[in-house]
Protein backbone atom coordinates (compact mmCIF):
# COMPACT_ATOMS: atom_id res chain seq x y z
CA UNK A 1 0.00 0.00 0.00
CA UNK A 2 1.07 3.30 -0.86
CA UNK A 3 1.47 5.17 2.25
CA UNK A 4 2.19 8.79 0.36
CA UNK A 5 2.82 10.05 -2.67
CA UNK A 6 4.89 12.65 -4.13
CA UNK A 7 4.16 14.41 -7.42
CA UNK A 8 5.63 17.34 -9.40
CA UNK A 9 3.87 20.60 -8.14
CA UNK A 10 0.27 20.77 -9.80
CA UNK A 11 -1.40 23.69 -11.81
CA UNK A 12 -4.91 24.32 -11.76
CA UNK A 13 -6.54 24.96 -15.08
CA UNK A 14 -9.51 26.84 -14.06
CA UNK A 15 -10.24 29.23 -10.72
CA UNK A 16 -12.40 31.86 -9.56
CA UNK A 17 -10.34 34.31 -7.09
CA UNK A 18 -12.28 36.93 -6.77
CA UNK A 19 -11.02 40.49 -5.92
CA UNK A 20 -11.23 42.35 -2.24
CA UNK A 21 -11.41 41.03 0.74
CA UNK A 22 -12.58 37.42 -0.86
CA UNK A 23 -9.63 37.31 -2.54
CA UNK A 24 -7.54 37.31 0.48
CA UNK A 25 -9.30 34.89 1.97
CA UNK A 26 -9.27 31.96 -0.45
CA UNK A 27 -5.96 32.49 -2.64
CA UNK A 28 -3.83 31.11 0.36
CA UNK A 29 -5.96 27.93 0.01
CA UNK A 30 -5.03 27.60 -3.61
CA UNK A 31 -1.43 28.93 -3.47
CA UNK A 32 -0.38 25.93 -0.82
CA UNK A 33 -1.65 23.28 -3.66
CA UNK A 34 -0.72 25.00 -7.04
CA UNK A 35 2.66 26.34 -8.76
CA UNK A 36 0.12 28.18 -11.40
CA UNK A 37 -3.93 29.02 -11.68
CA UNK A 38 -6.16 29.77 -15.03
CA UNK A 39 -8.15 32.78 -13.59
CA UNK A 40 -11.47 33.22 -14.59
CA UNK A 41 -12.33 37.06 -15.57
CA UNK A 42 -15.42 36.91 -14.48
CA UNK A 43 -15.34 40.05 -11.94
CA UNK A 44 -17.74 42.75 -11.58
CA UNK A 45 -17.03 44.57 -14.23
CA UNK A 46 -15.37 41.55 -15.93
CA UNK A 47 -11.70 41.90 -16.93
CA UNK A 48 -12.02 42.62 -20.60
CA UNK A 49 -8.78 44.67 -20.82
CA UNK A 50 -4.62 44.22 -20.81
CA UNK A 51 -4.81 47.32 -18.43
CA UNK A 52 -7.57 45.86 -15.98
CA UNK A 53 -5.59 42.27 -16.08
CA UNK A 54 -2.34 43.71 -15.09
CA UNK A 55 -4.21 45.71 -12.28
CA UNK A 56 -6.01 42.83 -11.23
CA UNK A 57 -3.04 40.36 -11.63
CA UNK A 58 -1.04 43.10 -9.52
CA UNK A 59 -3.73 42.72 -6.82
CA UNK A 60 -3.42 38.84 -6.61
CA UNK A 61 0.45 39.07 -6.02
CA UNK A 62 -0.18 41.64 -3.11
CA UNK A 63 -2.71 38.94 -1.63
CA UNK A 64 -0.43 36.48 -1.77
CA UNK A 65 0.98 35.67 1.72
CA UNK A 66 4.66 36.03 1.94
CA UNK A 67 6.03 32.73 1.34
CA UNK A 68 4.12 32.03 -1.22
CA UNK A 69 5.40 30.70 -4.86
CA UNK A 70 2.18 30.96 -7.10
CA UNK A 71 1.94 32.55 -10.48
CA UNK A 72 -2.05 33.52 -11.75
CA UNK A 73 -2.59 33.19 -15.45
CA UNK A 74 -4.65 35.90 -16.62
CA UNK A 75 -7.56 35.46 -18.84
CA UNK A 76 -10.00 37.53 -21.33
CA UNK A 77 -13.37 38.27 -20.90
CA UNK A 78 -14.81 37.74 -24.47
CA UNK A 79 -17.67 39.87 -24.99
CA UNK A 80 -19.54 40.47 -28.79
CA UNK A 81 -17.78 43.50 -29.28
CA UNK A 82 -14.10 42.74 -28.00
CA UNK A 83 -11.24 44.20 -30.20
CA UNK A 84 -8.74 41.07 -31.41
CA UNK A 85 -6.07 43.69 -31.36
CA UNK A 86 -6.35 43.94 -28.00
CA UNK A 87 -6.37 40.43 -27.20
CA UNK A 88 -3.70 39.55 -28.96
CA UNK A 89 -1.79 42.61 -27.70
CA UNK A 90 -2.44 41.26 -24.17
CA UNK A 91 -1.21 37.28 -25.43
CA UNK A 92 1.97 39.10 -26.98
CA UNK A 93 2.66 41.04 -23.73
CA UNK A 94 2.13 37.96 -21.08
CA UNK A 95 -0.79 39.34 -19.60
CA UNK A 96 -3.52 37.17 -21.35
CA UNK A 97 -2.77 33.65 -20.74
CA UNK A 98 -6.14 32.47 -22.11
CA UNK A 99 -9.66 33.97 -23.32
CA UNK A 100 -12.62 32.39 -21.89
CA UNK A 101 -16.16 32.64 -23.82
CA UNK A 102 -19.01 32.74 -21.30
CA UNK A 103 -22.53 32.74 -23.51
CA UNK A 104 -24.49 35.42 -22.32
CA UNK A 105 -26.04 35.00 -18.79
CA UNK A 106 -24.92 30.98 -18.41
CA UNK A 107 -23.66 31.86 -15.21
CA UNK A 108 -22.17 34.32 -12.63
CA UNK A 109 -21.68 37.45 -14.11
CA UNK A 110 -22.20 36.74 -17.58
CA UNK A 111 -24.32 39.22 -18.54
CA UNK A 112 -21.32 41.06 -20.81
CA UNK A 113 -20.90 37.17 -22.51
CA UNK A 114 -21.31 36.16 -25.70
CA UNK A 115 -24.56 35.96 -27.28
CA UNK A 116 -23.72 34.31 -30.70
CA UNK A 117 -20.39 33.27 -31.48
CA UNK A 118 -20.31 34.18 -34.95
CA UNK A 119 -19.72 37.44 -33.61
CA UNK A 120 -16.45 36.47 -32.87
CA UNK A 121 -14.95 34.95 -35.88
CA UNK A 122 -12.44 37.48 -36.59
CA UNK A 123 -11.62 37.17 -32.49
CA UNK A 124 -10.96 33.42 -32.95
CA UNK A 125 -9.22 33.77 -36.29
CA UNK A 126 -6.23 35.74 -34.72
CA UNK A 127 -5.99 33.56 -31.33
CA UNK A 128 -5.66 30.79 -33.81
CA UNK A 129 -3.07 32.57 -35.53
CA UNK A 130 -0.84 33.39 -32.15
CA UNK A 131 -1.57 30.21 -30.75
CA UNK A 132 -3.88 31.20 -27.67
CA UNK A 133 -6.18 28.85 -25.64
CA UNK A 134 -9.80 29.65 -26.00
CA UNK A 135 -11.56 28.29 -22.67
CA UNK A 136 -15.41 27.44 -23.26
CA UNK A 137 -17.91 27.83 -20.73
CA UNK A 138 -20.01 25.35 -22.17
CA UNK A 139 -23.61 25.42 -21.76
CA UNK A 140 -26.47 26.90 -23.96
CA UNK A 141 -29.21 29.20 -22.54
CA UNK A 142 -32.42 29.21 -24.06
CA UNK A 143 -34.91 28.44 -21.66
CA UNK A 144 -36.58 25.82 -23.91
CA UNK A 145 -33.46 23.66 -23.74
CA UNK A 146 -33.89 21.41 -20.40
CA UNK A 147 -31.10 22.37 -17.91
CA UNK A 148 -29.26 19.22 -17.56
CA UNK A 149 -29.04 18.97 -21.32
CA UNK A 150 -27.31 22.48 -21.74
CA UNK A 151 -23.65 21.24 -22.18
CA UNK A 152 -25.26 17.98 -24.42
CA UNK A 153 -26.58 20.55 -26.70
CA UNK A 154 -23.72 23.34 -26.70
CA UNK A 155 -21.58 20.51 -28.00
CA UNK A 156 -23.54 19.72 -31.19
CA UNK A 157 -24.90 23.40 -31.78
CA UNK A 158 -22.12 24.93 -31.00
CA UNK A 159 -18.92 23.47 -30.28
CA UNK A 160 -18.94 20.60 -33.09
CA UNK A 161 -18.79 23.57 -36.02
CA UNK A 162 -16.21 25.78 -33.77
CA UNK A 163 -13.60 22.73 -33.75
CA UNK A 164 -14.47 22.35 -37.72
CA UNK A 165 -14.32 26.33 -38.86
CA UNK A 166 -11.42 26.80 -36.48
CA UNK A 167 -8.95 23.80 -37.12
CA UNK A 168 -6.13 24.84 -35.42
CA UNK A 169 -7.75 27.06 -32.64
CA UNK A 170 -6.96 25.25 -28.73
CA UNK A 171 -9.96 24.98 -27.18
CA UNK A 172 -10.73 23.80 -23.55
CA UNK A 173 -13.81 22.60 -22.49
CA UNK A 174 -14.31 23.44 -19.06
CA UNK A 175 -15.77 21.81 -16.46
CA UNK A 176 -17.39 18.99 -17.83
CA UNK A 177 -20.01 16.76 -16.56
CA UNK A 178 -21.13 14.63 -19.34
CA UNK A 179 -20.79 11.47 -21.26
CA UNK A 180 -21.17 13.38 -24.08
CA UNK A 181 -18.47 15.86 -23.05
CA UNK A 182 -15.78 13.67 -22.26
CA UNK A 183 -16.60 11.40 -25.61
CA UNK A 184 -16.63 14.40 -27.64
CA UNK A 185 -12.88 15.72 -26.58
CA UNK A 186 -11.51 11.99 -26.37
CA UNK A 187 -12.74 11.96 -29.99
CA UNK A 188 -11.59 15.67 -31.27
CA UNK A 189 -8.11 16.68 -32.69
CA UNK A 190 -5.64 17.20 -30.20
CA UNK A 191 -6.20 21.11 -30.33
CA UNK A 192 -9.33 20.12 -28.15
CA UNK A 193 -8.85 19.48 -24.57
CA UNK A 194 -11.27 19.75 -20.85
CA UNK A 195 -10.84 20.12 -17.68
CA UNK A 196 -12.68 18.13 -14.62
CA UNK A 197 -13.75 19.38 -11.31
CA UNK A 198 -13.65 17.67 -8.04
CA UNK A 199 -17.58 18.34 -7.83
CA UNK A 200 -18.10 16.46 -10.69
CA UNK A 201 -16.48 13.23 -10.16
CA UNK A 202 -17.81 13.54 -6.80
CA UNK A 203 -21.34 14.19 -6.59
CA UNK A 204 -24.30 13.30 -9.12
CA UNK A 205 -27.71 15.36 -9.35
CA UNK A 206 -28.97 13.92 -6.07
CA UNK A 207 -26.48 15.55 -4.16
CA UNK A 208 -28.69 18.61 -4.84
CA UNK A 209 -31.76 17.11 -3.27
CA UNK A 210 -30.20 14.80 -0.80
CA UNK A 211 -32.99 15.16 2.14
CA UNK A 212 -33.68 18.61 0.95
CA UNK A 213 -32.30 21.46 -1.04
CA UNK A 214 -28.90 21.38 -0.98
CA UNK A 215 -27.11 25.17 -2.01
CA UNK A 216 -23.71 24.12 -1.36
CA UNK A 217 -23.99 21.31 -4.29
CA UNK A 218 -25.19 23.76 -6.91
CA UNK A 219 -22.63 24.90 -9.31
CA UNK A 220 -22.64 24.96 -13.12
CA UNK A 221 -23.02 23.11 -15.21
CA UNK A 222 -24.68 21.49 -12.80
CA UNK A 223 -24.15 17.71 -11.55
CA UNK A 224 -25.86 15.19 -13.72
CA UNK A 225 -27.17 12.06 -13.47
CA UNK A 226 -25.16 8.72 -11.89
CA UNK A 227 -23.97 7.60 -15.32
CA UNK A 228 -22.34 11.13 -16.51
CA UNK A 229 -20.62 10.98 -13.30
CA UNK A 230 -19.01 7.62 -13.92
CA UNK A 231 -17.99 8.86 -17.83
CA UNK A 232 -16.21 11.96 -16.57
CA UNK A 233 -14.25 9.90 -13.69
CA UNK A 234 -12.87 7.37 -16.30
CA UNK A 235 -11.90 9.95 -18.75
CA UNK A 236 -10.20 11.96 -15.28
CA UNK A 237 -8.50 8.75 -15.03
CA UNK A 238 -7.84 7.72 -18.34
CA UNK A 239 -4.26 9.26 -18.43
CA UNK A 240 -5.59 10.80 -22.04
CA UNK A 241 -3.55 14.27 -22.39
CA UNK A 242 -6.56 15.82 -23.37
CA UNK A 243 -8.20 15.51 -19.77
CA UNK A 244 -6.78 17.60 -16.93
CA UNK A 245 -7.46 19.49 -13.30
CA UNK A 246 -9.12 22.60 -13.12
CA UNK A 247 -10.95 22.81 -9.79
CA UNK A 248 -13.94 26.15 -10.95
CA UNK A 249 -13.26 26.45 -7.17
CA UNK A 250 -15.58 29.10 -6.90
CA UNK A 251 -16.50 30.71 -3.53
CA UNK A 252 -20.03 32.44 -2.81
CA UNK A 253 -20.59 34.02 0.87
CA UNK A 254 -22.53 31.07 2.94
CA UNK A 255 -25.59 33.70 2.62
CA UNK A 256 -25.43 34.13 -0.62
CA UNK A 257 -25.59 30.47 -0.79
CA UNK A 258 -28.16 29.61 1.70
CA UNK A 259 -30.40 32.53 -0.03
CA UNK A 260 -34.00 32.31 -2.37
CA UNK A 261 -31.94 33.08 -5.29
CA UNK A 262 -28.45 30.94 -4.19
CA UNK A 263 -25.49 31.80 -6.29
CA UNK A 264 -23.68 28.96 -8.51
CA UNK A 265 -20.53 27.51 -7.45
CA UNK A 266 -18.65 25.27 -4.96
CA UNK A 267 -15.64 26.13 -3.12
CA UNK A 268 -13.53 23.23 -3.48
CA UNK A 269 -9.84 25.02 -3.21
CA UNK A 270 -9.03 24.47 0.39
CA UNK A 271 -8.91 20.20 0.29
CA UNK A 272 -9.30 20.54 -3.73
CA UNK A 273 -6.12 17.80 -4.40
CA UNK A 274 -7.20 15.16 -1.64
CA UNK A 275 -10.44 15.53 -2.62
CA UNK A 276 -9.28 14.41 -6.55
CA UNK A 277 -7.10 12.04 -5.64
CA UNK A 278 -9.62 10.13 -3.46
CA UNK A 279 -10.99 9.77 -6.75
CA UNK A 280 -7.95 8.23 -8.80
CA UNK A 281 -7.66 5.70 -5.52
CA UNK A 282 -10.86 4.48 -5.87
CA UNK A 283 -10.49 4.20 -9.46
CA UNK A 284 -7.30 1.86 -9.31
CA UNK A 285 -5.31 4.82 -10.87
CA UNK A 286 -3.29 6.71 -7.87
CA UNK A 287 -0.04 6.05 -10.87
CA UNK A 288 -1.90 8.10 -13.37
CA UNK A 289 -2.87 11.13 -11.24
CA UNK A 290 0.44 13.31 -11.19
CA UNK A 291 -0.09 13.45 -15.40
CA UNK A 292 -3.63 14.53 -14.60
CA UNK A 293 -2.65 17.00 -11.92
CA UNK A 294 0.58 18.15 -13.55
CA UNK A 295 1.36 17.23 -16.72
CA UNK A 296 -0.88 17.74 -19.19
CA UNK A 297 -2.19 20.88 -18.46
CA UNK A 298 1.02 22.40 -19.29
CA UNK A 299 1.62 20.90 -22.41
CA UNK A 300 -1.88 21.72 -23.72
CA UNK A 301 -1.17 25.31 -22.74
CA UNK A 302 3.02 24.96 -24.52
CA UNK A 303 4.22 26.06 -20.86
CA UNK A 304 6.65 24.28 -18.83
CA UNK A 305 6.22 21.87 -16.31
CA UNK A 306 6.90 23.05 -12.76
CA UNK A 307 9.86 22.22 -10.48
CA UNK A 308 9.77 20.96 -6.87
CA UNK A 309 7.11 18.70 -5.86
CA UNK A 310 4.23 18.58 -3.54
CA UNK A 311 3.46 15.08 -1.27
CA UNK A 312 0.15 13.82 0.12
CA UNK A 313 0.53 10.40 2.73
CA UNK A 314 -2.57 8.91 3.86
CA UNK A 315 -4.13 10.21 6.27
CA UNK A 316 -7.13 11.86 7.16
CA UNK A 317 -8.06 15.44 6.44
CA UNK A 318 -11.29 16.60 8.39
CA UNK A 319 -12.94 19.09 6.76
CA UNK A 320 -14.27 21.73 8.60
CA UNK A 321 -18.02 22.47 8.19
CA UNK A 322 -17.11 26.56 7.52
CA UNK A 323 -14.21 28.96 6.84
CA UNK A 324 -14.07 32.23 7.48
CA UNK A 325 -13.92 35.02 4.75
CA UNK A 326 -13.47 38.53 6.06
CA UNK A 327 -16.79 39.53 7.54
CA UNK A 328 -18.58 36.29 6.13
CA UNK A 329 -18.03 32.51 6.03
CA UNK A 330 -17.31 30.27 3.25
CA UNK A 331 -19.02 26.48 3.20
CA UNK A 332 -16.27 24.56 1.58
CA UNK A 333 -16.89 21.37 -0.60
CA UNK A 334 -16.93 18.29 1.45
CA UNK A 335 -17.86 20.18 4.54
CA UNK A 336 -17.82 17.79 7.79
CA UNK A 337 -16.15 15.11 5.80
CA UNK A 338 -13.55 13.07 6.64
CA UNK A 339 -10.73 12.65 3.45
CA UNK A 340 -8.70 9.81 3.22
CA UNK A 341 -5.87 11.54 2.04
CA UNK A 342 -3.26 14.80 3.55
CA UNK A 343 -1.15 17.32 2.03
CA UNK A 344 1.64 17.65 3.90
O1 LIG B 1 -20.88 27.31 -10.56
C1 LIG B 1 -20.26 28.18 -11.15
N1 LIG B 1 -19.77 29.26 -10.51
N2 LIG B 1 -20.07 28.07 -12.46
C2 LIG B 1 -19.55 29.05 -13.19
O2 LIG B 1 -19.45 28.90 -14.37
C3 LIG B 1 -19.17 30.34 -12.56
C4 LIG B 1 -18.89 30.17 -11.15
C5 LIG B 1 -18.82 31.47 -10.40
O3 LIG B 1 -18.13 32.38 -10.85
O4 LIG B 1 -19.45 31.57 -9.34
ZN1 LIG C 1 -15.77 28.60 -13.57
Amino acid sequence: MTETLTIRRPDDWHLHLRDGAMLEAVLPYTARQFARAIVMPNLSPPVTTVEAAKAYRDRIMAALPEDADFTPLMTAYLTDDIDPDEIARGHGEGVFTAAKLYPANATTNSAHGVTDVANLTAVFERMQDIGMVLCIHGEVTSGDVDIFDREAVFIERTLEPLVRDFPALKIVLEHITTTEAAQFVADSPDTVAATITPQHIRINRNALFAGGLRPHAYCLPVAKREHHRVAVRKAAVSGLPKFFLGTDSAPHDKSAKESDCGCAGIFNAPFALESYLGVFEEEGALDRFEAFASEHGPRFYGLPLNKGSVTLERAATDVPETLPAGEESLVPFHAGETLRWHLL
